[in-house]
């Protein structure tokens, strides 16, 4: 193995750029060339890359977002074009490809694993947590701590006023962002896509809470299992008093990664240089009970990622 390729994929995540820096630095340090590609798996198609010395990478840690900038790329479900990406890694002479992204990404490289015999590592970067046999995904940390900060000045203005907040978080087919967040302020309901909702629970709740004195409410909900608009309407007509309503948004997306995040990117960055040397390939770097660990990519693609359940009893006995 003498040159290596590194793209970020799909939807960015702080701590990214930790990542890069860590594959690059520990690449560089055993000697191998570290290609880098912009725009993820577009770059590859284009030809659009920078080779990357160790200094390159200096001053991006604390920086969020994705110095190599990232894509989805739908046209990469269609063979052909997996086909172009595969001719232009080989031309270039890259030995294998460090995916940093989320499952959309890792099936992108799985299958040109697959197809075209690319070896691949994945690291797993995304807010969601949606990945599976891994403790925690690169970026979840920090967009908790930018959701927790957001709702306690949410709660401020909330007990201010003697309102309910619906807020809406990011979490299109997972609900983690929305339980951990929810249970870091002591959300009175956290709506979620693994469970039903129900409404008239919710409210009831809330109104039990109004008689005894509570004077704030923060409703969580994830995007993926109603929008704030919805849940507002069904809790207004219930419950009596007016609501708010805030969409986080991409704002969840962004910032400096949290010490946690930049150190589980490390480690990843890290972990995927030793695979490549090792000649590993087709794993995902994992958290497993705190340390790091391989798994492959096909198993990591074959399970969906289950939720703790236990969680939402806890969110709901604690609130
Ligand atoms: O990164 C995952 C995710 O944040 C989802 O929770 C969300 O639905 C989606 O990305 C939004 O993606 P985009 O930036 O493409 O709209």
């Amino acid at each position: 193995i003498k040159r290596i390729g590194i793209i970020t994929s799909g939807g960015d995540a702080p701590g990214m750029n930790a990542a890069i820096r860590a594959v690059t630095r520990s690449a560089v340090t055993e000697g191998l060339e570290v290609y880098a590609f912009y725009r993820g798996f577009a770059g590859i198609l284009d030809k659009e890359f920078r080779k990357f010395s160790f200094s390159d990478v200096g001053g991006i840690m604390e920086r969020g977002g994705t110095i190599l900038r990232t894509a989805r790329v739908p046209e990469f479900k269609l063979p052909e074009i997996r086909s172009k990406a595969a001719q232009n890694l080989k031309e270039l002479g890259i030995d294998v490809l460090v995916i940093i992204g989320g499952e959309g990404s890792l099936t992108g490289g799985k299958l040109l694993s697959e197809e075209h015999g690319i070896p691949v590592i994945g690291i797993p970067g995304s807010i969601d947590n949606d990945i599976s046999f891994t403790d925690m995904c690169i970026g979840v940390d920090t967009c908790l701590n930018t959701c927790v900060e957001a709702m306690q000045k949410l709660k401020d203005t909330a007990s201010s006023h003697e309102r309910a907040f619906v807020v809406e978080v990011m979490g299109r087919g997972s609900g983690y962002i929305a339980l951990a967040s929810g249970i870091a302020v002591g959300a009175e309901a956290v709506i979620i896509p693994e469970n039903p909702v129900d409404f008239k629970a919710i409210a009831e709740r809330i109104w039990e809470e109004r008689q005894r004195g509570k004077i704030n409410s923060i409703i969580v909900v994830a995007e993926g299992a109603a929008s704030a608009y919805t849940v507002s309407r069904h809790l207004e007509n219930r419950i009596g008093f007016e609501t708010r309503i805030t969409i986080l948004g991409h704002v969840q997306r962004g910032g400096a990664p949290s010490a946690f995040d930049r150190l589980l990117a490390a480690r990843m960055g890290h972990e995927a240089v030793k695979a490549i040397l090792e000649k590993d390939f087709g794993v995902m770097t994992s958290l497993s009970r705190s340390n790091m660990a391989r798994v492959p990519i096909e198993k990591v693609l074959s399970e969906k990622k289950e939720l703790d359940m236990d969680l939402l009893k806890l969110s709901k006995i604690l609130s």
